[in-house]
């Protein structure tokens, strides 16, 4: 067991990028070493002798962690950890955690709100008004596309697609689902592959995570299966999507719209979808209040602080999961 003079003289990591509550409660507990972004170059000598945690935004790569010998965790703010190269941690006894279930309703919540923007039309139905045009021209257009009568699958049917779901039920509106593995004790309907979700239902929600195995799932195939009415909403992360394919499945009708939150390469959105005025667009914030994200930050430091304490993480991502602190 550690006490608080012990912590306090625990090396963390902070890159620049990670300010607020999180950062003040790595600073008020720990040792806080400051760096600009997450990059082996700007590593010192003495990060190299002392660091043994990190606090990360962004994303840490092998070449970091092989930095940083002294290294035992990387506390990752986020559920989604694509950008830590979690099985190089793995094969080097380093553990990462991950900030799952606080944001899991928040997440829902703003895929709801992306699906109706993107069917009704709700935003540029806004800007309709402020602009003057419904004094002006008139009512704004009906929209051509509705909620009611969809079929919805989820790709990724998790912590957070289970919540979307719910709240799809309660709108009345089936629900099938495709992951690796039927989820035990789930009744909605499950489809073995990609491809027969999306030939059985006309409006795709993806919230599954990025990883070798999803990139690009979404691609010319599967937009067509989903048709000429389909609507695609990506929640989870923008790797999954073959972007060029859906601008050009949103530019020929092969699918009638689209609700994006995430990007291959935020924060850059490709010209063609950002021209799309079938795509309604977000940029990327499933999560992001300030109640939700205090919630991640909060359980992004406590992994931290239960590791430097207990010698147990309270939130280990799967990869990890046997990953044991040094004695
Ligand atoms: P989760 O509980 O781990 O759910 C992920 C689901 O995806 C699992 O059911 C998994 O089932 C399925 N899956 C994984 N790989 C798959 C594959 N290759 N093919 C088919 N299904 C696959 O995670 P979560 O908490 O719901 O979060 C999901 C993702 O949402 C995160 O990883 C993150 O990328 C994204 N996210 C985005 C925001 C935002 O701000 N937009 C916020 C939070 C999270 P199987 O393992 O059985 O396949
Ligand atoms: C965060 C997310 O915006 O949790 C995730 O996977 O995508 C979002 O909640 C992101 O992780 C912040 O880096």
């Amino acid at each position: 067991m550690t006490g608080a003079e012990e912590l306090k003289a625990v090396a963390i990591l902070v890159p620049a990028d990670f300010t607020g509550h999180a950062a003040d409660r790595i600073e008020g507990t720990f040792r806080r070493i400051g760096i600009e972004r997450a990059d082996a170059a700007l590593v010192t000598d003495e990060m190299r002798r002392t660091v043994r945690g990190i606090a990360s935004f962004a994303g840490i790569n092998a070449t970091m962690m092989d930095a940083l010998p002294n290294l035992e965790l990387i506390a990752s703010f986020g559920v989604g950890y694509d950008s830590v190269e979690v099985g190089h941690a793995a094969a080097n006894n380093i553990m990462v955690t991950n900030t799952p279930d606080v944001l899991t309703e928040e997440v829902a919540d703003t895929a709801i709100g992306l699906l109706i923007n993107t069917v009704r039309d709700l935003p540029r139905a806004e800007a309709w008004l402020r602009d003057g045009s419904w004094a002006r021209k008139g009512n704004y257009p009906l929209s051509r596309l509705t909620l009611r009568t969809r079929r919805v699958g989820i790709f990724g049917m998790g912590r957070i697609g289970q919540a979307i779901a719910r709240r799809l039920e309660a709108f009345g509106l089936p629900v099938s689902y495709h992951n690796r593995r039927p989820v035990e004790g789930l009744s909605y309907p499950y489809h073995p592959t990609l491809k027969s979700l999306a030939e059985a239902v006309d409006t795709l929600i993806s919230v599954a995570p990025g990883s070798a195995s999803t990139q690009k799932a979404v691609n010319a195939e599967i937009l067509a299966a989903l048709g000429a009415n389909g609507v695609f909403v990506n929640i989870g992360r923008g790797s999954t999507v073959d972007e060029e394919a859906l601008a050009a499945a949103l530019a020929d009708g092969t699918i009638a719209a689209a609700g994006l939150d995430v990007f291959a390469n935020e924060p850059n959105v490709p010209r063609a979808l950002l021209d799309a005025a079938n795509a309604s667009l977000l940029p990327h914030v499933g999560s992001a209040s300030e109640h939700t994200r205090r919630a991640m930050a909060d359980l992004c430091v406590d992994n931290l602080v239960s590791w430097f304490t207990e010698r147990r993480a309270l939130t280990p991502v799967p990869e990890t999961i046997n990953v044991k602190a040094p004695a």
